[in-house]
């Protein structure tokens, strides 16, 4: 695997999904793997459980990390070809990318949308520019759009909690927040709960529809207590407008998740991707509760990167990325 930044990028999605079943059982059965292999972790955006969970994960196949906050740390990056650089910005991209290539293996990159220029986000400007330049293998961290080790750990999360013969009620509800965050983790989940041929809703109030691109096979519920009937896991998380981009919407009814509203439920296991918002997104009593699988979806972070990582080191096959194809991105 070169590159893995959205699950059209993996060949084998249930084959992966078992590596890092695996890997759970048996942590260190490739701790020689990576031996002498660096992987480089670059951060334009803040984290928590990407961060430890990838840095852990690569020493558990035996690579040295490197780990850096670009945007603190860093150069002021700028991002267009052909700039004239009498401004603030320090270092262009492409030199940066080209530079880290040169100490590292494998890089990991986070790099969130700017949320006030769609096109610019969408078309994964950043992304591609470190992808074009830096000449190794890259595992997004989250980027404008898609946070794809996320949701790789979601899917182990519900397979992990499924036990019977039928698909699943998987429900995405759209949850309040205090500021605008992106769609990534919405898009991701519905692209993947989508390719894992999941019975998946997704549901939020209107003017929040997630761009198409992610939902083909997803059905839609503006209504929450309708999309929440019979659910078997139910995802909470917080996006802003794909339409208005980067807005928040005016809402006229409570979408927060509470034990009240899971009544209708089929006894629905929970969701959310972490950080979370306490009695904002969903209740205390909810993320507390006995149903809540916020813990094990973290832990699971752990296992879907080594289970990546360990794909990309072997690097047994060449792949096309869905981002690229020459100079030209076909994603979008
Ligand atoms: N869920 C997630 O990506 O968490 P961090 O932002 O803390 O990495």
């Amino acid at each position: 695997m070169k590159y893995y930044t959205t699950v059209n990028d993996i060949k084998d999605l249930d084959g992966l999904i078992h590596e890092a079943i695996s890997m759970k059982k048996n942590p260190f059965a490739f701790s020689d793997l990576g031996k002498n292999k660096t992987l480089g972790l670059i951060f334009l955006n803040p984290s928590l459980r990407t961060r430890l969970s990838t840095q852990k994960a690569a020493i558990n196949l035996g690579m040295n990390v490197m780990v850096m906050n670009i945007d603190k740390e860093g150069w002021a990056l700028e991002m267009e070809d052909g700039a004239v650089m009498n401004g603030s910005s320090v270092e262009h991209v492409k030199d940066a990318a080209a530079v880290l290539g040169q100490y590292c293996d494998v890089i990991g990159i986070r790099c969130f949308p700017s949320l006030q220029n769609r096109k610019d986000d969408y078309s994964e400007k950043v992304l591609l520019k470190f992808m074009q330049h830096c000449k190794v293998p890259v595992v997004s961290l989250e980027s404008a759009t898609l946070h794809p080790l996320q949701s790789l750990a979601d899917l182990i999360t519900i397979k992990q909690n499924w036990k019977e013969k039928r698909k699943p009620k998987v429900v995405l509800t759209w949850a309040p927040h205090i500021k605008a965050l992106p769609q990534a983790v919405a898009n991701s989940f519905s692209e993947w709960m989508c390719q894992a041929d999941m019975d998946f809703t997704i549901t939020h109030p209107a003017g929040y529809e997630l761009c198409e691109d992610f939902t083909k096979g997803a059905k839609m519920e503006m209504n929450q207590s309708k999309a929440l009937v019979g659910a078997d896991f139910v995802y909470v998380k917080n996006w802003s407008s794909y339409r208005d981009y980067g807005k928040m919407l005016p809402v006229d009814s409570d979408w927060m998740l509470t034990n009240e509203k899971l009544k209708i439920t089929n006894n629905a296991k929970i969701l959310h991707c972490l950080p979370v918002r306490r009695n904002v997104e969903l209740s205390d009593e909810v993320l507390d509760g006995n149903n809540s699988l916020v813990l094990e979806q973290a832990s699971n972070r752990l296992w879907a990167a080594q289970a990546v990582l360990k794909k990309m080191i072997e690097n047994k096959s060449e792949q096309l990325n869905t981002f690229l194809k020459g100079e030209e991105i076909i994603h979008y």
